[in-house]
């Protein structure tokens, strides 16, 4: 034999280059065909990008760190489903860059809050979560409702995410930040929220 299993096994060197070898094709081989898999890459019906306002949200949904408590990925069990509505469908994530899935839950998934509760709740209970749920532990974030909206750079953020396929009409990105003027960051964190999982009809 011209490579005993011996040799193989003393010679570290090789062992590290044949381990790499075997990863990456094994990892090239389930995730590329996820690229060019339909059901992964095409919207579902009725999945419009984020307005400006939405996504100013979005932003700063990222920034408050909301995702260090919340997740937004409804897994396809019945305990699930039966408390959040329809599993999540990956052709729903398509404009969401990037991706808010994570997987940590201090407090409940929110991909299918959008239209659960009424913005007045959610002004009330983000100003302060202890007036309308009791027992929550969730802290509050009052500066949300004083802060004006940064509509800087809302024309660059709306081009790149364009570039990279969600499909913004000139349109929209010219009357941008004229959406945005004298709104607040609760307005556009309340915009955010109410726009979750609501392309696809769910059962609650
Ligand atoms: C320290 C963990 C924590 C952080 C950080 C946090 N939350 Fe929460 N959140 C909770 C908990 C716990 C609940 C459940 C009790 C309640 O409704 O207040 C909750 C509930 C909610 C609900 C109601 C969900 C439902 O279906 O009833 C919304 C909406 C929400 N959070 C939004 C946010 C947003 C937006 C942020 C960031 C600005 C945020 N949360 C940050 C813990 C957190």
């Amino acid at each position: 034999m011209a490579m005993s299993h011996e040799k193989l096994e003393i010679n570290i060197g090789l062992m590290i280059v044949l381990i790499i070898l075997l990863i990456s094709v094994g990892g090239l081989v389930q995730i590329v065909p996820l690229f060019f898999m339909n059901s992964t890459t095409t919207a579902v019906e009725g999945l419009r990008p984020y307005s400006a306002l939405q996504l100013m949200g979005r932003d700063i949904y990222i920034r408050e760190g909301c995702h260090v408590c919340h997740s937004q990925m409804i897994r396809p069990f019945r305990a699930e489903t039966e408390r959040y509505g329809h599993y999540s469908l990956a052709g729903e994530f398509v404009y969401d860059r990037p991706f808010q899935w994570g997987s940590k839950r201090t407090g409940p998934d929110l991909h299918r809050v959008g239209g659960r509760y009424s913005n007045d709740w959610h002004r009330v209970h983000m100003i302060n979560p202890r007036d309308v749920v009791p027992e929550s532990i969730m802290p509050g974030y009052p500066w949300l409702e004083t802060t004006a909206v940064d509509a800087g750079d809302i024309q660059i953020r709306m081009t790149v995410l364009r570039k990279l396929g969600s499909p913004y009409t000139d349109e929209e990105i010219a009357a941008a930040p004229e959406q945005l003027s004298g709104k607040t960051e609760m307005d556009a964190m309340i915009a955010y929220l109410q726009s979750l999982g609501t392309a696809v009809k769910t059962r609650r």
